[in-house]
Parts: structure tokens; C-alpha cells; sequence
């Protein structure tokens, strides 16, 4: 049986050094707010953003709700974030996605200031990303740096698949292996021979969004899985794109849906946050 990478755990231990920072910083007279931003009432970013607005609590972060209506234009949105971008007092910015469709999700993710972009998303922070400079890391992928170092498995020198190539998990995911001196490979939907290719990993992500598609033929005997993926299986229970009890069996560690990776991303999210104050 492989070893469990406890997300839970870890973003605990995260939260909890975020939370001593956070106090000092007030000692020092500097408060952190982010403003979290939610267009409609999706149920599934109504509990997305109110983890958030608890974790914020949690670490003393002030968090600044702004509920717009579904049916909200995309030029009042734009405002609200401009207004957002110059308001002295707000440190982040976050836009909850999915946007309805009638909203153009790139263009306000690009008009949310760069030095407010906690979430990562924009164009600078990708940019900055890729060249080694420092900036606003994505959340879900430095959350997962975090989990393999923090579980004590080194990255430099691996073999490490990706499977997926969006630009929120398998891209940046790409970049921030890449700065910790690993060999990547990107899969996704058009790759030729996917087992071939995840048999190679010492270290696979997975990131498909399909439920429990990776099974034991796809792992490497002793390889380290992270499943990025989050469904219901056919008893409604959670699981991942990732077969675990199977895997599990083959891999000498693995992430377990859920507590696995799922916590990490608000973990890495306040991070951010406090970064912004760094
Ligand atoms: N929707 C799903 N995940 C995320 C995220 O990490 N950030 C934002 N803003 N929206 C999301």
C-alpha cells in the first residue's frame, strides 16, 4: 500500500505559519483584504467562495464579498474590478469562474491589476511564471509542489507526466516542475499511446476531469500519483481521475480524493494573499 500525501495535513501546517505571518504583519499595523468576487449563484462557487471566505477568517485575512447578479453586463463587472484595481485598501482580487457565458472570462481576468492577481490567472503572472521571475504562482499546481515537498519527495532529476493541458492545473504545472529541475512531459487528449507515455513518470499528475480513467496499467510500479481530478462515483461518494484502490496498490505514494489536493489550492491561495504584503 503507498504512502498518503494528506492534503488535509499539509494545508493545515500552511494555514497555520500563514496565520502566525498574519499576526505579525497587524502587530506592524499592515492588514491584508482580499475582495472575492461572484457573479450568480452556481452552487458549486458558492461553496468554492465561502471555503475561501473561511479560510480568510481563519488566518485574519479580510475578505470583502461582492455578490453580482447572473444577469450583471460585462461592462458593470469590468468597473467593479477597475474600481477594485484602485482601491487602496484591497490587496486581491478574485473573479470566482465559471463566468455566465455571456461574460468574457479572458477579458476580465486580464483587467484585474497583475500586482492584485491571486489567483495567478493573468497573462503578466503566466508570463512571469514561465521566465522565472517571481509573481503570483497558480494555485491548484503550487499546491502540489507543496504536497511533494512537504511529504519529502524530491522532484529534481524526475521523470514527471502531466496529464492535461489546461491552462489553470497542466500548464503551470508544466512551468513550476520545470523550476524545480524535473523532466516533464505534457499529455492530454490527442496524445498517441497514453500508457506508454505515464509508465515513464516517477512522478503523474493527473488532470483529465474523467472519472477514475487512470487505472493500475497506467502507473509505473513505485511512481508517486497526484490526482488533481474531483466526481461522484456511482454510490455519489467523491473520487478522483485517478483509480485509487487499484493504483494504490502500485504507486509508493499517492493523493486521496478528497484530502488531497483539494485543500491545497485555498491553502496556496492564501499564500497569495499574505505574498502581496511580502
Ligand atoms: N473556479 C474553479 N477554481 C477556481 C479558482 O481557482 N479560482 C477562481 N477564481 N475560480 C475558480
Amino acid at each position: 500500500m503507498a504512502q498518503l500525501i494528506d492534503g488535509k495535513q499539509i494545508s493545515k501546517e500552511i494555514k497555520e505559519e500563514l496565520k502566525a505571518e498574519v499576526e505579525a504583519l497587524r502587530a506592524m499595523g499592515k492588514e491584508i483584504c482580499l475582495a472575492v468576487v461572484q457573479v450568480g449563484q452556481d452552487p458549486a462557487s458558492c461553496v468554492y467562495v465561502n471555503n475561501k471566505k473561511k479560510a480568510c477568517a481563519y488566518i485574519g485575512i479580510r475578505s470583502e464579498a461582492y455578490e453580482l447578479p447572473e444577469a450583471v453586463s460585462e461592462g458593470e463587472l469590468l468597473a467593479l474590478v477597475e474600481k477594485l484595481n484602485h482601491s487602496e485598501h484591497v490587496n486581491g482580487i478574485l473573479v470566482q469562474l465559471p463566468l455566465p457565458a455571456h461574460i468574457d472570462e479572458d477579458k476580465v481576468i486580464r483587467a484585474i491589476s497583475p500586482d492584485k492577481d491571486v489567483d495567478g490567472f493573468h497573462p503578466v503572472s503566466v508570463g512571469r511564471l514561465w521566465i522565472g521571475e517571481p509573481g503570483f504562482l497558480s494555485c491548484t499546481p503550487a499546491g502540489i509542489i507543496q504536497l511533494l515537498k512537504r511529504s519529502g519527495i524530491s522532484i529534481d532529476g524526475k521523470e514527471c507526466v502531466i496529464v492535461g493541458r489546461s491552462n489553470i492545473v497542466g500548464k503551470p504545472m508544466a512551468a513550476l516542475l520545470l523550476r524545480e529541475h524535473a523532466t516533464v512531459t505534457i499529455a492530454h487528449s490527442h496524445t498517441k499511446d497514453l500508457r506508454k507515455i505515464t509508465k515513464r513518470a516517477d512522478i503523474l499528475i493527473v488532470a483529465i476531469g474523467k472519472r477514475q480513467f487512470i487505472d493500475a496499467e497506467y502507473v509505473k510500479e513505485g511512481a508517486v500519483v497526484i490526482d488533481v481530478g474531483m466526481h461522484r462515483d456511482e454510490n455519489n461518494k467523491l473520487c478522483g481521475d485517478v483509480a485509487f484502490d487499484e493504483v494504490s496498490e502500485k504507486a509508493s505514494a499517492i493523493t486521496p480524493v478528497p484530502g488531497g489536493v483539494g485543500p491545497m489550492t485555498i491553502a496556496m491561495l492564501m499564500n497569495n494573499c499574505v505574498e502581496t504584503m511580502r
